[in-house]
C-alpha cells in the first residue's frame, strides 16, 4: 500500500471509530470529549452570571478569578466523567461556604443547567447522568440554615 493510501486507511479507521460511540464509553466520551465539556460549561457559567437571583454570587470578581472558576469547573466536570483531567480546586464545602447559597439558587441553578443542556441536545440519558453527579454535592454547596 502506498504511504499515502495507508494513511487514508488509517484516517478512515480513526474516523468510523470515532462515529461508533457505545453505551459502554464513559460519560465524558458520550458528552463529546473535552472541548464539548468546555463549552458546555461556558454556556451554563453565562447563565449563572445572567440570572437575575444567581448574578449576584459573580459580582465583584476579577476577569482572572472567572477564568480560573471556569477552568476548575471544567476540570471538576472532565474528571467526574471519567475524563484524562485531574482537578485541583479545593472541595465543594469549603469553595462555596460563607456565601449562603439558598435551596431556591440551587434550583435556579438547576434550571439554568437545563437550558444548557437542552440549547446542545445533550440527549436524556446523558443528562441524567450529569445530574446524578451533580445532585449529591447540593449538601456540600446549600448553606445549612441556623
Ligand atoms: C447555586 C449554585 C452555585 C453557585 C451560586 C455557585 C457559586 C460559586 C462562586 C461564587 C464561586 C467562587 C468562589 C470563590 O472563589 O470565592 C464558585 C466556585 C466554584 N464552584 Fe460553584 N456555585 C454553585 C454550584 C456549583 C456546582 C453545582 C458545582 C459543581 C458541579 C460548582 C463548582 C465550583 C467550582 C469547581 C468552583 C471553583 C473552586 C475553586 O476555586 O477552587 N459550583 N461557585
Amino acid at each position: 500500500m502506498k504511504p499515502l493510501t495507508m494513511l487514508a486507511a488509517a484516517l478512515a479507521t480513526a474516523l468510523s471509530t470515532h462515529a461508533a460511540l457505545s453505551a459502554d464509553d464513559s460519560l465524558y466520551k458520550r458528552l463529546g470529549g473535552y472541548d464539548a465539556i468546555a463549552a458546555v460549561t461556558d454556556d451554563f457559567l453565562h447563565r449563572l452570571e445572567g440570572d437575575e437571583k444567581l448574578g449576584r454570587f459573580f459580582l465583584g470578581l476579577s476577569d482572572d478569578s472567572v477564568a480560573r472558576i471556569r477552568q476548575h469547573l471544567i476540570d471538576l466536570v472532565c474528571f467526574s466523567t471519567g475524563g484524562p483531567c485531574a482537578y485541583t480546586g479545593r472541595d465543594m464545602k469549603t469553595t462555596h461556604k460563607g456565601i449562603d447559597i439558598t435551596a431556591d439558587d440551587w434550583q435556579r441553578m438547576l434550571a439554568r443547567f437545563g437550558e444548557t443542556m437542552a440549547e446542545f441536545k445533550v440527549p436524556e440519558k446523558e443528562q441524567h447522568e450529569l445530574g446524578a453527579i451533580v445532585a449529591p454535592l447540593e449538601k456540600d454547596i446549600v448553606a445549612k440554615k441556623g
